[in-house]
């Protein structure tokens, strides 16, 4: 199993190139499955759970390959379309695949879905897709572990989902793009990649408006079609936020490229807070920090919130700076497994339900930590960047399912960081 080793203590200088946002791959690429016509999506990230999501679009018969001579570019036919049936094995390794439960119901009027079943951050269920597709007239039972969805033609309706669910709002756009009549969302998800996936649906002759609103209007139409142009996936603001924390944390000078900070104002302002210097253009974000950061505290929320995915990155600059942070959760329900690796890196945290009380310490001292989830690993990553010593991060598939070559841009700004076996 793959580790990263990093010796920690250097600043970071240079320019890191940011990749496409994974959250917007996974269910753009599942639209593709909409159409029987090829779809063309660019600035496709290269990291595990998209070619998760390959493998898924396969097993359905379609076919997903990337461009030989442009890997950010990936093409879906969904044309010959042979199974309705995402199986066990390969839901079990990404919850996102039942992100094809509403586009295959619509299209081909059944699915059969793994139920993802647990997962480390939380019980994450998947009923707020399930109760919006039932109030589209589909007729949905679960047995031995699977969704089994049935629907002549999905109809039109008004949905208020308990919860803000990222997905469950993008299964349920999808579905409703080729429902007869019209759908309104209430509740939706305002993450900048439900925008994102609703521009991409629009080109396919998808009529939606409100997107990126907390009510979203579908208009559904009796068929969709290719892209006209390759649709451009927008940048990965996580990853984004990473590279911001790292540098943050470690000290240094680094411009992002291919970056949007206009996803990120909330963590923007907690990193201007702790003593980061950051401005930004267009496409780009240049982050200044010399000295101690200073602590920080937040609370994650939906979007335009505090992101729940950057809460652990943010921890970990937290556990260098001076003062102390409260730190509360309040998105999953167990989304602090990281607290225990950075423990023994030497951080002081407490934790009480779901506040993290964080006293910043002057050094980290490297050991050997295990990765527990996606950007906890990230976390572990900064922590070690800042540790004295060498850090060995174990068990880093999770940090590969969803950063897109995260060593050798870190080392491209000047890390000592290596991949080993
Ligand atoms: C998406 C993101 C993930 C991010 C999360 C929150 C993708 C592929 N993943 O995950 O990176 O951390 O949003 O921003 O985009 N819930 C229910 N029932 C449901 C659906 C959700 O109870 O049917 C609960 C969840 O358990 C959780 C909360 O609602 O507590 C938000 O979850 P949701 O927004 O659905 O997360 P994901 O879409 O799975």
């Amino acid at each position: 199993m793959d580790k990263l080793l990093i010796r920690g203590g250097r600043s970071l200088q240079g320019e890191v190139t940011i990749s496409g946002a994974k959250n917007a791959a996974l269910p753009e690429l599942c639209a593709a499955l909409l159409t029987a016509e090829p779809v063309v999506l660019s600035n496709v990230p290269r990291l595990q759970d998209v070619a998760t999501t390959l493998k898924v679009l396969r097993s359905l018969g379609a076919q997903a390959e990337r461009s030989e001579s442009q890997p950010d570019t990936v093409t879906i036919d969904a044309g010959n379309i042979t199974s309705r049936e995402a199986t066990y094995d390969l839901v079990k390794t990404m919850r996102a695949s039942i992100l094809v439960l509403g586009p295959l119901l619509a299209r081909f009027g059944e699915a059969k879905v793994s139920l993802p079943g647990g997962c480390a951050i939380g019980s994450r269920p998947v009923d707020q897709h399930i109760k919006g597709l039932q109030a589209m007239g589909a007729d949905i039972s679960v047995e031995h572990g699977y969704i089994l969805a049935r629907a002549q033609r999905l109809k039109g309706a008004r949905i208020t989902t308990d919860m803000v669910t990222v997905t469950g709002t993008e299964n349920l756009m999808m579905a409703a793009a080729l429902a007869e009549g019209e759908t309104v969302l209430e509740n939706a998800a305002q993450e900048p990649e439900i925008p994102d996936l609703a521009e991409l649906l629009i080109k396919m002759g998808a009529r939606i408006e409100g997107h990126g609103t907390s009510k979203v209007r579908i208009q559904g139409v009796e068929r969709l079609h290719a892209p006209a142009v390759p649709h451009e996936i927008i940048p990965d603001r996580i990853e984004t936020g990473t590279f911001l924390c790292a540098v943050a944390a470690a000290g240094g000078d680094v411009t992002l490229r291919r970056a949007d900070a206009r996803h990120l104002d909330a963590v923007i302002d907690k990193l201007r807070e702790a003593g980061a210097s950051i401005e930004s253009g267009d496409d780009w974000i240049r982050v200044r920090s010399q000295g101690r950061p200073k602590a920080v505290g937040f609370r994650t929320s939906e979007y335009p919130a505090f992101p729940t995915d950057m809460q652990a990155q943010f921890m970990a600059l937290d556990c260098v700076a001076e003062g102390s942070a409260r730190i509360t959760e309040t998105i999953f329900e167990n989304r602090f497994m990281h607290v225990n690796e950075l423990v023994r890196l030497g951080a002081k945290i407490e934790v009480d339900g779901h506040t993290a009380v964080v006293t910043g310490v002057p050094r980290l001292s490297g050991a050997t930590v295990m990765a527990t989830d996606l950007r906890a690993s990230a976390s572990l990553v900064i922590a070690g960047l800042v540790a004295d010593g060498e850090t060995l991060v174990d068990r880093i598939y999770h940090l590969d399912r969803g950063y897109d070559q995260m060593e050798a841009k870190l080392r491209g700004i000047g890390a000592d960081i290596e991949r080993v076996k």
